[in-house]
């Protein structure tokens, strides 16, 4: 929304020019630049995107400084206590959470549509035993798009919900897939008559020798863990998945975009970092040393599971995956886990320090997430995937606003160039 509030830019040698603020419902105002090229003749330099707000979005709003998360305008506490995973997907994808009837309809077609093509089960065969499962995530996620070429026909509201439905449906699998593939045991078909996370587990944790029963407060949990997780505006992924995206590529091989940003370990990949380094710690009485070493600008060291570009007073899915975790680890009679307790050593040390407090580092949602995760037998290579399975709802969503949004444009960065400056190719025995 412009309001009538203008911003006046002034560069020396230029004319002063104007440029309209633009309100949103919560948040930061912009000042919108999109035409400082053709008015000025230069670019604003953002890299890092540190004050650049690249698009305009309905889905999630966080506020970093008050530690909030909505989805749709719901806080995350309220939704992760009231509503399963799916009624989240829905919300997210039709901006209302749905009724009884919508409800059942929803979930009977997730439920129906979890199995994949035999022959991209046959993908997985292609693969090493030891590859990490994301790695065998970005292939057979992009790999979908060549299972489902009619995805590319977006302007299509009716093909863009059967891409939606297809690629929550079939994720749970696509991801036990590679669990299964890198145990060497069989592949467990999914089960209409269990729950989408019961499911999940189901194919994770089930063989075909015996009856595997899901574990109602693993189920809640795990299911809390994909609420968690679902969409958080415009981070690094969603912001791959949005730039691929806007080229037109096929859906499918944007999520796989998404997939291969959010392995890294300053992303969706810290979780696994963070239980490396708890593991790594191994005992309370060397938490000091760890916490120097991450105050130390000489030491590449970071705490991981600790600081957030956005959230900068606490991370309210760390607050509530500390509850989830305690709740876990009692029911699986592991309350003196050896990891809990160095996490929770770590945590009170390192909000007591002066380093972190002056930074605003604290737990992010990586670093309780790990340990439950562990606790419910999800190895440290899956944990990504995880992440990877819940926010694909919100990577499908933002992608389709992208693509309908009226104003959509390929994204196209422009830069500060400092490379070598104009010059000719010298012959060869001049170089
Ligand atoms: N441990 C020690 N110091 C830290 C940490 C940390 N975990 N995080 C940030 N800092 C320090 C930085 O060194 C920097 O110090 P300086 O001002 O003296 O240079 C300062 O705090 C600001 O940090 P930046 O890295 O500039 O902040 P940015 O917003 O760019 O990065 C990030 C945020 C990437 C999350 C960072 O805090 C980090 O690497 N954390 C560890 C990895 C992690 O847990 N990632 C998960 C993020 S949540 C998610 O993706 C689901």
């Amino acid at each position: 929304m412009t309001s009538e509030r203008k911003a006046t830019l002034i560069i020396e040698g230029h004319e002063p020019q104007e440029f309209p603020v633009l309100t949103p419902v919560h948040g930061n105002e912009c000042v919108d630049f999109r035409n400082l090229a053709a008015k000025t003749g230069m670019f604003s330099y953002d890299s890092g995107y540190m004050s650049t707000a690249s698009c305009r979005s309905a889905i999630t709003y966080i506020d970093g400084d008050k530690g909030e998360l909505l989805y749709r305008g719901y806080p995350i506490e309220q939704l992760a206590e009231q509503c399963n995973f799916l009624d989240v997907a829905y919300l997210l994808k039709h901006g209302e959470l749905p009724n009884t009837q919508q409800k059942a309809e929803f979930e009977n077609i997730i439920k129906t549509h979890t199995m994949i093509h035999e022959q991209m089960a046959r993908f997985y065969q292609g693969f090493r035993r030891d590859a990490h499962p994301m790695a065998v995530m970005v292939g057979v996620v992009g790999a979908l798009s060549a299972f489902y070429h009619e995805a590319e026909d977006f302007t299509d509201p009716r093909q863009r919900n059967i891409n939606f439905n297809r690629i929550v449906a079939k994720l749970p699998t696509i991801v036990a897939l590679a669990y299964k593939y890198s145990m060497g045991e069989p592949f467990m078909y999914p089960r209409n008559n269990l729950s989408y996370t019961a499911n999940f587990l189901h194919m994770m944790f089930g063989t075909p020798c015996e009856e595997y029963v899901p574990n109602p407060v693993v189920v809640k949990a795990l299911d809390t863990i994909f609420i968690l997780h679902a969409d958080h505006e415009q981070n690094a992924s969603t912001s791959t998945v949005r730039l691929a995206g806007s080229s037109g590529a096929n859906p499918y091989a944007c999520i796989s975009a998404g997939i291969g940003c959010l392995w890294g370990p300053a992303h969706g990949g810290a979780n696994e970092a963070c239980l490396k380094m708890l593991e790594e710690i191994g005992d309370i009485s060397r938490v000091p040393e760890y916490i120097r070493r991450a105050k130390d600008k000489d030491d590449p060291f970071k705490l991981m599971g600790f600081g957030h570009r956005v959230y900068k007073n606490f991370d309210p899915r760390a607050k509530l995956m500390r509850k989830i975790c305690a709740e876990v680890l009692h029911e699986l009679g592991l309350v003196n886990d050896r990891l809990f307790e160095l996490a929770l050593e770590l945590e009170r040390i390192a909000l007591e320090d002066d380093y972190f407090v002056e930074k605003k580092l604290y737990p992010n949602v990586d670093f309780y997430s790990g340990i439950v995760q562990k606790a419910i037998g999800i190895p440290t290579s899956m944990f990504t995937c995880i992440f990877a399975l819940a926010r694909t709802v919100g990577w499908m969503v933002q992608w389709e606003e992208m693509i309908s949004d009226p104003e959509y444009k390929i994204g196209r960065p422009r830069q500060l160039y400092v490379g070598a400056p104009r010059r000719d190719v010298p012959s060869l025995d001049k170089r």
